[in-house]
C-alpha cells in the first residue's frame, strides 16, 4: 500500500514536470540579442560582397548589395529615431544601390569604388551611434552629479 502511494506521488511529480509550461522569456531580454544577430548579418553580406568583387562574380555582388539595401529598410535597423540616423541610413542605401547598378553594368571598378564608399558609411554610422550613446551617458552622469 505504502509503495503504491509512493509510486503515485512519483508519477504525479514526473507528469507535473513534463506538463509544466516552458519558462517564458522576457521579451526585453530577447530584443538586444535579435538586434545583434540582425546587425551581424550586414557583416556577412559585406564579406560576401568583397568575395564577389575579388572573384568578379557579378551575381554575388548584386545579390549581397541588394540584401544590404533591404536590411537598411527593416524595422530592426531603426535603432535610433534621429534625423541624422535616417540620413546615414539613406547614404548607406545609396551606396549599396550604386554597387548593384555598377554590377549590372559589369563595371568591376565602379562596384569596387562604391563598395569602399559603403564601407565608409558603415564606419561613419557606427561612429555616430557611439557618439550619441556617449553623449546620453554623459548627460545622465551630469544629472547625477548635479552639473
Ligand atoms: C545607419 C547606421 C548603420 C550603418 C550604415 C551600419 N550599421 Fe552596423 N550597426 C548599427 C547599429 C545601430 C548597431 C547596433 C549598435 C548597438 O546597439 O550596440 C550596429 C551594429 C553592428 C555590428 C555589431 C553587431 C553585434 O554583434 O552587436 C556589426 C558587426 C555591424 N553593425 C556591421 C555593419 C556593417 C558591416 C555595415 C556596413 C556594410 C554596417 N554595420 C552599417 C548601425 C549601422
Amino acid at each position: 500500500m505504502k509503495q503504491s502511494i509512493l509510486l503515485t506521488v512519483i508519477f504525479m511529480l514526473i507528469a507535473g514536470t513534463c506538463l509544466a509550461e516552458p519558462p517564458q522569456r522576457d521579451p526585453d531580454e530577447l530584443h538586444p540579442n535579435q538586434v545583434a544577430v540582425f546587425m551581424r548579418a550586414k557583416l556577412e553580406h559585406a564579406k560576401k560582397l568583397l568575395e564577389g568583387l575579388a572573384t568578379e562574380d557579378y551575381d554575388a555582388i548584386e545579390k549581397n548589395a541588394q540584401q544590404l539595401s533591404l536590411l537598411s529598410l527593416a524595422s530592426t535597423w531603426q535603432v535610433l529615431q534621429t534625423e541624422e540616423y535616417v540620413r546615414k541610413s539613406e547614404d548607406f542605401r545609396r551606396a549599396t544601390d550604386d554597387i548593384k547598378k555598377a554590377a549590372e553594368r559589369k563595371s568591376l571598378d565602379g562596384a569596387t569604388l562604391s563598395y569602399m564608399d559603403m564601407t565608409l558609411k558603415c564606419v561613419q554610422c557606427h561612429k555616430y551611434v557611439r557618439s550619441v550613446r556617449t553623449a546620453s551617458l554623459q548627460s545622465i552622469l551630469d544629472r547625477e552629479t548635479g552639473k
